[in-house]
This record gives structure tokens, C-alpha cells and sequence, in this order.
């Protein structure tokens, strides 16, 4: 390392321990409170197994659960939520309205029957505004025996505009006509973009589902307080609920060779709205599509419900679909990426991906954080390798740009990665975290693909959309394999539990990842895993070239050199910060 990147390093290193030590208040002692930092890293590889005292599985919650019953009229609102737009002054406020149908014969509700209003202020019970927005239905039709047809309620969205960042708002949504207008709801507005200000806590969740480990979860966020909720994937488990009895299947085909299609029963996506409205009602909620979110009917039409029922700012963000988007929260700009969509370097995704991450301006929103429902590195068995096609598309891409974290689901368990770039360790190369372990019916993910007699063969696991692209590893310890004989050098810390995880950015270049398990909650009085991630933009900086230059065609074949990997470690670098400390030195 040459003497000007050892100072640039350096520099970013007392920059974070003065962030680190101003959050837990003391001194930063190798990681404040104990916390490591991603500077500690890469890792030693550790598995925390699976509590044999606990349930792998979880009990369905049934329709007449109180968290999932209509507790409205007809007329009146439920299901209300909210969503950012890509910037502080807007807001998206949906809700549901009138009887979703469902049997044999349905028919679809008159969108324009009632109106889709809110009223909205910075005082209680005083709206000085009022904007006005659309309504839609959506049906979900199987023309084969045995299979129910749905009609949905009508949804409303409405896109406030004009709004203070920072601020709170007061605000009621309905038909004034009728009148049927909800309670009142508040909510606060985003920061704006600034290295300097960033909501306080964003929850990640992924694959929720509605059982009795997903209401775990969500009290357990709601106690966490977030000011933003990131949902990457897999919402409702509604498919497969009437076949399987509520219990869900692992291989729908193999347990129903006779189904013609794969049935999805929709009132689940009602109940699930109601079930998510104490939380999303007043937290901003953004999604992003799963496999299970699919649900193909007939025709070929697919993904109905996910959407019609979520605004995204996809116009916003100028990527004009719900698949893929953007969105900025203070400092932090976030990309939501459509796995079950075109992908591949050739398509509108891809074009529209480059577009955003060259626009991305690092001097106000120095964080960039990416969201997808399949992980790219997963060592467990199940999905093991899965979306390798999608990696080998758009990695390279996301690691020119210096996209920060990498927030995954679909595997039910938790893993967090060592920094990593094309399967070899590099301090540039994003966090990737997976966190698919929000409570869903399929229980959680106990085998590892390094575990005696547990690696897929390749095509074990065949993604919901896109192709095969394995690969054997062609260098380090599993060169020529297609799994590795123990916890591979990228996977830092890996645990079989449900759960969710909460990351509070402290600044330019510090943050705090907890992932908080559900037991946690009641059994085990501290968090699962946390660390402190660190950017180091000195060293890790998009160059003009990388930024004017962008990569036209993105596969690989072969890993980067690992001896490009190599940093000062990390023991050294907490003794200069100290060091810096001590001699009262002031990085700015
Ligand atoms: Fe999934």
C-alpha cells in the first residue's frame, strides 16, 4: 500500500472511531462498546447453530385472527400505508376500501365509486391540505376446478406533495362525500439529502409471511421504534395457502402434480395489510418483489396484487416500474432491485441501474445501500447459488460504484457477509446481509452447502426466473468445487433463527448493523450479531473513470487477485486511531 492510500486509510479509520465513540459515548477501545467494525475484518468464519429449544416451524395465523379480521365498514379505509417518494417533500398514502370477493363468480368494484382523499397538516386535527389521488382493482382468476377467483377491495394511492423534511404530519383519508374518512394518522418526513442527517433506525425484514413467528417479528420491530421499513421480498406466502392447508410447500409440484397452476388465495394479502397497518400507518414501508410475490393466474398474468397494492416511487426515480427503483432517506440513497425481472446487462433494469448510480451525488447522500429479494452470496443449502446469473450481470457494477450494503432475503436464516467482490474478500466490495428469516411458514433454514452430504448438485436449486449460471470456484481453499468443505472465507457470521435487522447510519461513514433475533426478545437478552460498518471513501471513492465509464458487459470467469485484498490489519489500524486520539489530531 502506498503511503498516501495508508494516510487516506488511516484518516477514514479515526474519522469512524470519532463517530463510533460519540454513539456509545465512550472510548472506542477496538470497536465501541466492544462492537467490532468491518475495519476489524474479514472475519474468522462462525456458525451459530440452530436452538434445538426453539420451533423450526410456526403456526399459521387463521383469517380470524384479530390482527388479520376487517374491523372496518364496508366504505371505511383499512389496510392504510405509507411510502417514501424519491425525496422528502412527498409522501404515498394507500389504503383499501369496500369488500374484496371471493368463489367462482366475482366482479370487480367500481374504482370510481368512492374517492380517494387526504387531508394533511403539521397539526392535529388541523389539515390545511388536501390532495387528491387514484384508486384501482385488481382480480386474481383461476379457470380450473377447485380454484377460487378473487376481486379486490379498491385501492387507493394518493401522493402528497409540498411536504417539509424532518417534520410531522397529521393526516386523515377517505371520502368526504360519503363521509367515510379514517381516524387520524401521522407520520414524519424523511431528512433531506445530507452527509449529516439520517432517519434514526431503518428495520430490514425479509420473507414476513403470517404466522405466529411473524407477529414475534413485527412487535419486535415496532419495539425497535424504526423510522423507515425496508421489506426485501416475499410478503404474504398468500400462494399455495387453499392447496396446502395454510402450511405451505417446499415443492408445490411434487405435492400437487395434479394443479394445473399454483393457486394463491388473496384475502391473505388482506389480512396481511391489516396485519402490517399499526406499523406501516405511520412508518414509511418499501418493498420490493419476491418469488412468492409472483402469483401467476390466467393468461400469463403475473404479479397482480404486488402491483396494485404498493406505490413505489418508480416514476420518481425514473425507472418508470414497480420491479426496480430508487429512493433517497437523508444521506442514504436506496436501489431496489428486481430479481424476477430482466436483469441482464442488454435490458431496461441494467440501463436504468447505470443511470441511477452515475446520478447519485456521494457529497449528499453518501450512503448507498442496495435491496433484492435472492442473495448473491448464501453458504446455506437452500438457494445455494440460485441467482449466480444475476451476480455475474450486475456485480460488477455495483462494486465500480461502492454500493455500501447489500440487504437480501429468500433464505430463512441470517447471514452476514466479510466484504467480498466477485467471491474473493475485498475492503471495497459491499456488506451483503441476508435476513430472510421474518417468521413465514416454510420454517427456517438449518443445512449449510459446506455441511457432509449437503451440497446441491447444480441444478438443485432452479430460480423462479432467469437460468443456471453455476460455477466452481477456480481459486483459495474450494478451487474446482462447486461448495466448500467448511464455512467459506466471505461468510463472516451465520446463524438459523428468525428475526429481523435495524441499521442506524451515525454519519458520512459510520453505521450500525444489529440483527435482532425473536427469542432475543424474550430468551436471550442481547442482540444476534452487530457491527459497526465503515465506509472508507478515500480508499473506496466510484473514480471519474469508473463513474464517466460504466461496465458495458459484466460477467466474469475469473476472481479478482486476492493480493489486491491486502490492508494494513486492522490491530494496527485501531492502535494509529488511538494514536491520532491521544495526540489530539483532528480529521475532518
Ligand atoms: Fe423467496
Amino acid at each position: 500500500m502506498k503511503a498516501r492510500e495508508v494516510l487516506t486509510h488511516f484518516m477514514a479509520i479515526a474519522q469512524a472511531a470519532a463517530a463510533m465513540m460519540a454513539v456509545m459515548g465512550q472510548g472506542s477501545g477496538g470497536g465501541g462498546g466492544g462492537i467490532p467494525t468491518t475495519l476489524d475484518g474479514p472475519f474468522d468464519p462462525v456458525t451459530r447453530r440452530f436452538d434445538p429449544s426453539l420451533r423450526l416451524g410456526s403456526d399459521d395465523l387463521p383469517m380470524d385472527n384479530p390482527r388479520l379480521k376487517k374491523n372496518v365498514t364496508s366504505s371505511f379505509p383499512e389496510q392504510i400505508s405509507l411510502a417514501l417518494s424519491a425525496d422528502p417533500s412527498s409522501m404515498w398514502v394507500s389504503w383499501v376500501t369496500g369488500d374484496a370477493q371471493i368463489g367462482k363468480n366475482v366482479t370487480p368494484l367500481d374504482p370510481s365509486s368512492v374517492a380517494s382523499e387526504v387531508w394533511y397538516g403539521t397539526g392535529s386535527g388541523k389539515y390545511a391540505s388536501q390532495q387528491d389521488g387514484k384508486s384501482t382493482v385488481y382480480s386474481q382468476l383461476y379457470p380450473f376446478d377447485g380454484l377460487l377467483n378473487y376481486s379486490s377491495g379498491i385501492i387507493h394511492h394518493v401522493r402528497l406533495e409540498g411536504l417539509e423534511p424532518g417534520t410531522t404530519y397529521y393526516f386523515k383519508c377517505g371520502d368526504s362525500s360519503v363521509p367515510t374518512m379514517s381516524d387520524e394518522y401521522s407520520f414524519k418526513t424523511m431528512p433531506s439529502p445530507s452527509p449529516n442527517a439520517y432517519p434514526s433506525r431503518i428495520a430490514v425484514i425479509g420473507d414476513l409471511g403470517l404466522t405466529s413467528n411473524s407477529s414475534t417479528t413485527i412487535n419486535h420491530v415496532i419495539k425497535n421504534d424504526p423510522a423507515l421499513v425496508l421489506m426485501v421480498g416475499d410478503l404474504t406466502y398468500a400462494n399455495q395457502y387453499l392447496t396446502t392447508g395454510g402450511q405451505g410447500a417446499s415443492c408445490f409440484s411434487c405435492s400437487f402434480p395434479n394443479a394445473p397452476i399454483r393457486e394463491t388465495y388473496q384475502p391473505r394479502w388482506d389480512g396481511w395489510g391489516r396485519f402490517m397497518e399499526p406499523l406501516a400507518s405511520r412508518v414509511p414501508m418499501m418493498v420490493i418483489e419476491g418469488n412468492h410475490e409472483i402469483e401467476p393466474q390466467v393468461d400469463g398474468i403475473t404479479f397482480q396484487s404486488y402491483l396494485t397494492r404498493f406505490a413505489v416511487p418508480s416514476e420518481e426515480s425514473r425507472s418508470n416500474s414497480s420491479f426496480y427503483y430508487s429512493f433517497n432517506a437523508g444521506g442514504a440513497h436506496f436501489i431496489m432491485l428486481g430479481a424476477y425481472v430482466d436483469y441482464n446487462v442488454t435490458g431496461t433494469q441494467y440501463s436504468w441501474l447505470m443511470d441511477d448510480l452515475h446520478r447519485v451525488n456521494r457529497s449528499l447522500t453518501p450512503w448507498v445501500v442496495a435491496a433484492w429479494h435472492p442473495p448473491w452470496y448464501n453458504s446455506y443449502n437452500s438457494h445455494y447459488q440460485e441467482f449466480e446469473c444475476m451476480r455475474q450481470e450486475m456485480e460488477a457494477l455495483l462494486y465500480q460504484y461502492k454500493v455500501d450494503i447489500v440487504f437480501n432475503g429468500h433464505v430463512h436464516a441470517y447471514e452476514r457477509m466479510n466484504r467480498v467482490y466477485n467471491y474473493t474478500l475485498d475492503p471495497c466490495g459491499p456488506v451483503y446481509i441476508t435476513v430472510g428469516d421474518g417468521g413465514n411458514i416454510e420454517k427456517v433454514d438449518v443445512d449449510f452447502a459446506d455441511d457432509p452430504g449437503k451440497c446441491p448438485k447444480p441444478d438443485d436449486n432452479k430460480p423462479e426466473f432467469g437460468g443456471l449460471c453455476h460455477l466452481n470456484f477456480t481459486s483459495g481453499p474450494a478451487k474446482g468445487n462447486f461448495c466448500w468443505s467448511k464455512q467459506p472465507e466471505w461468510s463472516a457470521y451465520r446463524e438459523s433463527s428468525f428475526g429481523h435487522g435495524i441499521l442506524e447510519v451515525v454519519n458520512s461513514t459510520c453505521a450500525l448493523w444489529t440483527w435482532h433475533r425473536n427469542q432475543d426478545a424474550y430468551k436471550e437478552d442481547k442482540p444476534g450479531d452487530q457491527i459497526f460498518i465503515v465506509r472508507q471513501p478515500e480508499l473506496c471513492s466510484p473514480t471519474a473513470k469508473e463513474t464517466s465509464d460504466p461496465p458495458q458487459g459484466a460477467r466474469e470467469s475469473e476472481p479478482a487477485s486476492p493480493s489486491s485484498t491486502v490492508i494494513l490489519s486492522s490491530k494496527m489500524m485501531w492502535l494509529m486511531s488511538l494514536l491520532v486520539a491521544l495526540f489530539g489530531i483532528v480529521v475532518r
